[in-house]
């Protein structure tokens, strides 16, 4: 069952126009600014499992480095074959804190 968890700290999130990779509960994360709201998706690149958190974040999607699938924040899906998708994760800023629902 889904349950609400600490992702880091509210100062830890990067600038609007990167995404950073964060360790929390056990499982990695890349978290993001994206118009003033949080997001945080799956860490992992499911084409072949790059850090999606040491990607770069352009036009609202973070393109993974080792091939470039760019997955769009919001929806988790992969910009030129939707049979790609990261996780979204329901997020919030809270008393300082980034947490999901994880
Ligand atoms: S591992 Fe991310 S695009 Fe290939």
């Amino acid at each position: 069952m889904a349950e609400w968890v600490k992702i880091c700290a509210e100062t830890e999130l990067p600038p609007e126009d990167e995404v950073a990779e964060v360790e929390a509960a056990g499982r990695v994360f890349c978290v993001a600014r994206l118009g003033g709201a949080v997001c945080v998706v799956d860490g992992t690149c499911p084409h072949e499992g790059g850090p999606l958190g040491q990607g770069v974040l352009e036009d609202g999607r973070v393109v993974c480095p080792w091939h470039a699938f760019a997955y769009d924040l919001r929806t988790g899906v992969a910009e030129h074959d939707a049979s790609f998708k990261v996780h979204v994760f329901e997020a919030e800023v809270r008393d300082g804190e980034v947490r999901a629902k994880v």
